[in-house]
């Protein structure tokens, strides 16, 4: 095969911005040969560029070796495996699905390393986090003893939750800013430090929206060895913050936007506890601000790597499997609140598709009726990460 031929399933914000770079050429060897939305609105024709409205007709019209589906949540389960039964390559939008039971589905339906099977975990290629990745797996950091990430800059307005009417409900999207925006930070969370064997979740529903999902977020997760973490998010705190510090026995890194600092004990802390003859000194440290590479995330990237794979065999940077990990932290966060209790890991993905099904079948939310401006797909361009 020389190039890869790739239907996209979803024309919306993401659809589209992923329609324009593969038409723009940004990726070599993918070629788009389809586009599919089930409502009318779909784009004008470009040429070489077959429509449809259903996605089975897509997948059975013999012109696309490749999918990606960029449809919202609860689609990526039912697109997704039927592309991989009709034997099709897929680069599935993040969440991987909306809740672990939909994400162990669809992890079955892949028929092994042969179909490249991968997800838009894109945070994965900023070299800001390329580089904490390096240095917590080297070593360089030590053992982690504990891990506080306050992600608050993901605002969002009322004019952005009815932007879509499947948006912040149980039954459209499938929860809040755990569903929707932090996927990416819970996805790089296991990628740098593992899952945790508890989940403890405070979540608030609809604080600062007229919303019925989570806006809110405080969550602390437990590991075996004694590590623990803190993770805080909201869709409702401005100016907010990115926040990221970790505490190694080497010492202390603070990430605070794109500006990394690396307090390094000159001896690790137990070490030093344990030999130091004064009560009350602390390891020497140096202070050491990290330059970080020019970039940033890529959508590009994550599908040159997905091409690469399939025409050349090179290792993914986000293989789907791996999302089910940070939809299984979302999931137990939820669980967590609803149940006022906290979740050992792995959890148990038919209870809480359960729970989810019961706030969707006793919703009783109905937004308050306000005028709003319509989202544009250029408002979303030059707001999405
Ligand atoms: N990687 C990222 O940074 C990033 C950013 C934004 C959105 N996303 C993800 O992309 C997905 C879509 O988000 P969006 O903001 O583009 O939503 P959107 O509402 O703007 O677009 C979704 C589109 O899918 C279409 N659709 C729905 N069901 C369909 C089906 N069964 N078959 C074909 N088309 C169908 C809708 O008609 C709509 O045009 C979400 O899962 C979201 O999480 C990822």
């Amino acid at each position: 095969m020389e190039n890869v031929r790739i239907g996209i399933v979803g024309l919306g914000n993401m659809g589209k911005a992923h329609r324009a770079c593969l038409r723009a050429g940004k990726v070599s060897g993918l070629q788009l040969t389809a586009i599919c939305d089930r409502t009318t609105n779909l784009p004008p024709p470009e040429e070489g560029e077959a429509q449809f409205a259903d996605v089975e007709a897509m997948i059975a019209s013999g012109c696309v070796d490749a999918l990606l589906i960029a449809t919202p949540h609860y689609f990526h389960t039912t697109v997704g495996i039927a592309a991989l039964r009709a034997g099709l390559h897929v680069m599935v939008e993040k969440p991987l699905s909306v809740h672990k039971a939909d994400c162990e589905r669809l992890i079955n339906a892949h028929q092994g390393s042969g179909q490249i099977f991968a997800a838009m975990f894109q945070l994965r290629t900023d070299p800001l986090y390329k580089q904490l990745k390096s240095l917590v797996s080297q070593g360089e950091l030590g053992s982690i003893r504990r891990v506080l990430w306050d992600c608050t800059d993901w605002f969002r307005t009322e004019t952005y939750y009815t932007s879509g009417g499947w948006r912040a409900t149980w039954k459209g999207e499938g929860g809040g800013v755990l569903l929707n925006q932090c996927p990416h930070n819970l996805d790089l969370y296991q990628w740098l430090f593992g899952m945790p064997s508890e989940v403890t979740g405070f979540c608030q529903f609809g604080r600062y929206h007229d919303i019925e999902v989570e806006d809110d977020v405080t969550a602390y997760f437990r590991y075996k060895n004694g590590t623990h973490a803190t993770f805080i998010t909201s869709t409702g705190e401005a100016p907010g913050k990115n926040l990221l510090q970790i505490t190694g026995e080497n010492g202390l890194v603070t990430v605070n936007g794109r500006q990394v600092t690396f307090q390094r004990n000159r001896t690790s802390m137990s070490e030093f506890s344990l030999e130091s003859d004064a009560g009350f000194a602390k390891p020497e440290n140096w202070s050491i601000d990290m330059p970080v590479p020019p970039g940033t995330a890529s959508h590009v990237e994550v599908l040159q790597n997905f091409t690469d794979a399939i025409l050349h065999g090179v290792p993914l940077i986000a293989p789907a499997a791996e999302g089910i990990h940070s939809i299984e932290l979302a999931n137990a966060i939820l669980l967590s609140t609803w149940k006022n209790r906290t979740v050992p890991l792995p959890m148990d993905s038919l209870q809480y598709e359960r729970e989810l099904h019961n706030r969707i079948s006793s919703s009783t939310h109905v937004r308050k009726p306000r005028s709003v401006k319509k989202l544009t797909s250029d408002d979303f361009a030059k707001s999405f990460k």
